[in-house]
This record gives C-alpha cells, structure tokens and sequence, in this order.
C-alpha cells in the first residue's frame, strides 16, 4: 500500500512537468471510465492548471463534458501493460477498469475516481473553453486536489530508485520510456 502525501497546488505542475502519459479517469451518473493521453501537460502555477487532449471519439469526452471533472493519474512502469489496455480500447463496450486490470478509489474533490497504484493524482475541475474543445479537442481544468506517492515524490521532487514505480512517457506502437535518471545543473 502506497504512502500518498498532499501536494501543495501550487507545486503540483511539478508531477507533470517531465511529461510524463497518464491515465485519465472519469464519471458521470453511475459510469465511469479510464483512458490513456501522452498529451497532458501543467498549464499554469496558482491557481495551478492542466491541459489535455481528449478525443471526440472517446467515451471519456462524452464523461468529462457531462460532469465538468477528470482525475489524471500518473501511472508507473509496472502499470505499462494497463496504461496500453486503457489506451486501446473504448470505455463504451467494456468495462475499462476491469478489462485493464486497474482499480479505482475515490477521490477527495471530484466524482471522478482515482486510479490505485498510480504515483501521483491531479484532480481538475474543466475550465470550460468551448471553441478550444471543439477545434482542437484540448481540455483545461483547475486543479482542485493533488498527491503523490511518498517513496517516489517528496519535497516537491520525483525520486526514482527502483524501476517499478518510474513514470512512463509514450512513443507509439506500444512503445514507452520509462523516466531516466535526474541530475542537476548550476548556472
Ligand atoms: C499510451 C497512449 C496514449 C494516448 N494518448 C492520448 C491522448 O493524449 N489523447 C487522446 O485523445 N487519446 C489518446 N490515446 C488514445 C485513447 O486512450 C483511446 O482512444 C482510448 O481507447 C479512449 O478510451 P475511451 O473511449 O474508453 O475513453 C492514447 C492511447 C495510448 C495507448
């Protein structure tokens, strides 16, 4: 069981900053719903913002346009195989969780539902800015919630030790990185 610590909002870009692929999630009446985006990113520090690209054809447009929520969750080199499933098929036909092996939590600011065993959560309220949805399928949302696994994130900074819980960053085709190593430079 992972140890999640609260991240001050102001620092939560700091969970997105290195790119990482996450998880989306989801919920709108009694539905619910996960997919992969590599194309998220922090947007602004306070009050801090996201923006990803989420698909007209998705089922998970059709949950975030209902209920103005989403959680992105940064998932970890042990989830690729899940993050690939959540990725490729569509949430409408089956159950995305359980096709995907993953489970989900509740969430401390949204309906929307946290991913377990991700390293960190973003939970965001849509921004609603209709002609960037519809022209170029870009959502933006405050968030209003953000933690992240202790072993991995303290004191505003990702520590990769082991590989399990690295985070992913996608090419294509099925193809990932796994986050490398830090270092530092001094100006
Ligand atoms: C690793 C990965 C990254 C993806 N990134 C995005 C993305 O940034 N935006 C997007 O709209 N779709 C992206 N997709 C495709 C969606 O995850 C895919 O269409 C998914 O089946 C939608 O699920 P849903 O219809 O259940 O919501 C990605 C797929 C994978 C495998």
């Amino acid at each position: 069981m992972s140890r999640l610590l609260a991240v001050d909002l102001a620092k939560s870009y700091r969970l997105l900053n290195h790119g990482p692929t996450v998880l989306v999630s989801s919920a709108a009446g009694q539905r619910s719903n996960v997919m992969a985006a590599a194309w998220a990113m922090p947007l602004d520090f306070d009050p801090p913002k996201v923006a990803v690209v989420i698909d007209k054809a998705t089922h998970t447009r059709a949950l975030i346009e209902a209920s103005g929520e989403f959680v992105l969750n940064v998932p970890c080199r042990a989830q690729a195989e899940a993050v690939l499933r959540a990725g490729g098929t569509d949430g409408r036909q089956v159950d995305k969780f359980a096709h995907s092996g993953l489970s989900g939590l509740p969430s401390q600011r949204v309906a929307a539902p946290r991913v377990d065993g991700c390293i960190a959560y973003l939970e965001c309220k849509v921004i609603s800015e209709p002609r960037n949805q519809q022209s170029y399928d870009l959502f933006i949302g405050e968030v209003v919630a953000a933690e992240a696994d202790a072993e991995v994130f303290a004191d505003g900074h990702w520590r990769f030790d082991g590989d399990a819980k690295r985070s992913l960053h996608y090419i294509a085709g099925g193809a990932f990185f796994a986050t490398g190593e830090a270092f530092e430079v001094e100006t």
